[in-house]
């Protein structure tokens, strides 16, 4: 099945009204429907799931400050249409098989509204997860502008839920940025990128089996049928709910913000032209100054906020955004499979057609003012290790600190304090860990000797440490750990108290079993 490329526009998701509008809040209803959606106009129409019956969900927009009650409704039928693995983790037999629960990815919530993954609950409620509290959630928005997402978080098959299309953005605009005088209106446009494999028939394909044994094999073991994998990448990349969409452009600035939604692929970007990307913001808002970049690498769950200026282009010119990253990203080939130029080394086009009118807008050379999180404030550091361990019917599966998500809480900062985290990975690949509730900062990277590490726990630098790159110098939510470094991230745990999760964004190694909670706890002086 090949798709051809750049035959269908790209469609921009629109926005959400509110429901009703209150003095202090704006209150939503968002329904999860099963619906049909079509992904290329080569392709029979496929059956997917989405907020409010589209893919992705409708774009969310709040002012800073300004309160959001979202009532979450699942409306799906009773029966999942991907493959459930029954030993996983929270999805036993004895679960309801479609459990949805959202996350607003980036905010700064109450533990009520931020979407514990045992806080799911079915159809009109009928079941509710163990740490259900309500069906509405309160997002405060009391953050700087930023690009956030919502999307599933059940436990145990989130990799599910998200793939059948449970993902929108959500955007928080400020004064600050206001003033800068970006790209607005019709030329500031989403970009939610997700990979996707299909049947013949247009349905949605998603492995069931996994042929991924990393011991020896042990007698009598058989894998469990559905089974989770390791990760899931597919060769058709979709653009806001379309395979390979072309973007007709004028001649001028535009600002884009870029989410990789995918389970798995992480993309190295990059214009066909040569020319460079303007980088103006990251998960947590904008940087302090644009930074110029020749590619630029997004993990699952990252966001890009970035400006391209076609104004040197001549009318009919087309360039293609294009891809260079392996799958699985960081494994030398033959693991890593490099993109095919034809299909997934290609995400997007651009063609260019007449200037409508002068582009007034602006990319002022200083965005904003980022404090420093200092580390002489840190009240202590913690070490989590990335590891690749093997299960009880001998898969691969990834854990932090050697343990799953089942087990007890380790991880307790106190209301306010700062904290240095470093993420030690001894994990084979780089592996983009999420952390909920704050937005850290990127301290460095620095390589160790991960085979002693593993056979003694000696920490053996080899190396000095590296400092993040240009474009991670802000705020950030997600964070690439790459394999045979120690990564470190600073960050101040505020405003709220309560358990919170901490977790690998590649889907399929949150759910099997690379998720921990974090309590954020009283200061009791
Ligand atoms: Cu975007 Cu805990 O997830
Ligand atoms: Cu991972």
């Amino acid at each position: 099945l090949k798709l051809t490329p750049f035959i269908d526009q790209l469609p921009i998701p629109q926005y959400l009204t509110p429901h009703e509008r209150h003095k202090c809040f704006s209150y939503y209803e968002i329904g999860m429907k099963e619906f049909f959606h079509e992904f290329h106009s080569e392709l029979a129409p496929t059956k997917i799931w989405g907020y409010e019956g589209q893919f992705p969900g409708p774009l969310v927009n709040v002012n800073s400050g300004e309160c959001a009650h979202i009532k979450w409704k699942n409306e799906l039928p009773d029966q999942h249409f991907l493959p459930i693995d029954r030993t996983l983790h929270g999805s036993s037999e004895h679960m309801p098989d479609v459990r949805t629960v959202v996350h607003l990815h980036g905010a700064e919530v109450e533990p009520e509204s931020d979407g514990h993954p045992e806080a799911w609950f079915t159809n009109n409620y009928h079941t509710v997860g163990a740490l259900f509290d309500s069906p509405v959630y309160k997002y405060n928005n009391n953050q700087r502008a930023a690009t956030l997402w919502y999307h599933d978080h059940a436990v145990g098959i989130t990799r599910l839920n998200v793939y059948a299309g449970l993902v929108g953005m959500y955007i928080i605009r400020d004064e600050e940025e206001r003033k800068l005088n970006l790209p607005s209106g019709a030329y500031e446009i989403p970009l939610i990128i997700a990979d996707r494999g299909f049947n013949e028939d247009g349905s949605l394909f998603y492995s069931d089996t996994t042929n991924v044994r990393p011991g020896p094999v042990q007698p009598g073991l058989t894998f469990p049928h559905p089974s989770v994998t390791p990760g899931e990448a597919f060769e058709n990349i979709t653009v806001n709910g379309k395979v390979w969409p072309y973007l007709e452009v004028e001649p001028r600035k535009y600002r884009f913000r870029i989410l990789n939604a995918s389970n798995e692929r992480f993309y190295k970007m990059n214009l066909s032209n040569g020319q460079k990307i303007i980088q103006i913001g990251s998960d947590g808002g904008l940087l302090e100054t644009p930074v110029y970049m020749d590619e630029l690498t997004i993990a699952p769950a990252e966001r890009m906020d970035v400006i391209i200026d076609f104004s040197k282009l001549a009318p009919d010119d087309t360039i293609v955004l294009e891809n260079t990253a392996a799958t699985p990203f960081d494994f030398p080939s033959p693991i890593g499979t490099p993109p095919d130029p034809e299909t997934d080394g290609q995400i997007m086009q651009f063609r260019l057609v007449d200037l409508t009118g002068p582009d007034t807008s602006n990319v002022p050379a200083i965005l904003s003012y980022i404090p420093k999180l200092r580390e002489c404030d840190a009240a202590r550091t913690r070490d989590i290790t990335l590891d690749a361990d093997i299960d009880e019917y001998g898969r691969l599966k990834f854990l932090l600190g050697n343990k799953g998500f089942m087990k007890r809480i380790d991880f307790k900062p106190k209301l306010n304090d700062t904290e240095i985290w470093r993420f030690i990975n001894t994990a084979g690949a780089t592996h983009p860990l999420h952390i909920h509730l704050i937005q850290f900062q990127i301290l460095d990277r620095t390589p160790f000797d991960a085979q002693g590490f593993t056979a003694n726990g000696l920490l053996n630098f080899t190396g000095p440490p590296v400092q993040p790159d240009v474009n991670e110098r802000g705020w950030k939510d997600v964070v690439q750990s790459p394999p045979g470094f120690v990564t470190r991230v600073i960050m101040r745990f505020a405003p709220f108290t309560g358990r919170y999760m901490l977790h690998c964004h590649i889907l399929e190694h949150e759910d099997h079993d690379m998720m921990r909670q974090f309590e954020v706890v009283e200061r009791k002086c």
